[in-house]
Formats: C-alpha cells, sequence, structure tokens
C-alpha cells in the first residue's frame, strides 16, 4: 500500500465528499429544470456528472495504491430554494469547502512524506481553481441579473457553453 491507514480514511471521505456535491448539484439542477430554466438545469446536471468523476477518480486512486475503498454515507443534499442566488452561493460554498478538504489531504501527504498522494492531489488543487473561478463567475452573473433576468443567464450559460 502506498499509504497510512489515516490517509486511506481520508480519501474514502473524500470519495464521500465528491458524491455529495454530485448529490447536491442534481438537486440544484432540478430546482432550475422545474422552473423551465433549461439551460441553467443543463449545466448543474453536468455539473453533478464531473463531481462522481471526481468520486471515481479518487476511488480508483485508492484502488490502484492498494488501499481499501469504504464509501461513507451520502448526506442528503438541500433540496428546496428561495432563488437562483441561494442556489449559486451554496454551490460557491460548496467548491470552497471541497477545495479546504482536498488541501488537508495534501497537508497530511506531505505531513507523511506521502509522494504518491501529493501528486494524486494536485490534479484536484488545480480542477478547485478552476471550479471555485467559474461558480463565481456565475454567482456574478446571477446576482447581477436578479431573479427577473434569470433568461439573460440562460443566454450566458448558452454561449460559455456548458462545460
Ligand atoms: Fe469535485
Ligand atoms: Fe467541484
Amino acid at each position: 500500500m502506498f499509504f497510512s491507514d489515516k490517509m486511506n480514511n481520508a480519501l474514502n471521505e473524500q470519495i464521500g465528499h465528491e458524491f455529495a456535491a454530485s448529490l447536491q448539484y442534481i438537486a440544484i439542477a432540478t430546482h432550475f429544470d422545474s422552473a423551465g430554466l433549461a439551460g441553467l438545469a443543463k449545466h448543474f446536471y453536468s455539473q453533478a456528472e464531473e463531481e462522481r468523476e471526481h468520486g471515481m477518480r479518487v476511488l480508483r486512486y485508492v484502488l490502484d495504491a492498494g488501499g481499501t475503498v469504504a464509501i461513507p454515507a451520502i448526506p442528503a443534499p438541500k433540496g428546496r430554494f428561495k432563488s437562483a442566488e441561494e442556489c449559486v452561493k451554496l454551490s460557491v460554498d460548496w467548491e470552497s469547502t471541497v477545495t479546504k478538504q482536498i488541501h488537508a489531504i495534501v497537508e497530511l501527504a506531505i505531513k507523511e512524506n506521502d509522494y504518491t498522494t501529493q501528486n494524486a492531489m494536485q490534479w484536484f488543487v488545480e480542477e478547485q481553481l478552476e471550479e471555485v473561478s467559474s461558480m463565481e463567475a456565475l454567482l456574478n452573473i446571477v446576482q447581477r441579473a436578479g431573479e427577473s433576468g434569470l433568461l439573460q443567464v440562460e443566454g450566458y450559460i448558452a454561449r460559455k457553453g456548458a462545460k
């Protein structure tokens, strides 16, 4: 095994965090979907897919490195929202939290002289920079547009192309 039991546990927790983020984004996508905002819905369904892939990426790393995968209980996502702003604000908070979680794993890896996990986590460190900045950009647009301007936000997402 390439890492300690402590690291194995931290990585399993991270698999849970990524899957939890995936469920949260599905819940947000559903909120937009039922409001007829297809662009925002599509954007968040695709974010949900990315988070699932992140979870799978950590999972595969645990397996490749000879660890044991144990998927933790995933808390229910928040499902009711008062506004689009609330949805996107929650998403920014999620991304900031996940960034801290990834950084904590890197810190542990440094402390344990675990070069393999340090290296594996670099992809996530970069990814979080992108995720936080694009979610903050979306929050900015949603706040400027206001609830009555959400169709313009749809246009923005369509031009930007849901990634
Ligand atoms: Fe993620
Ligand atoms: Fe993310």
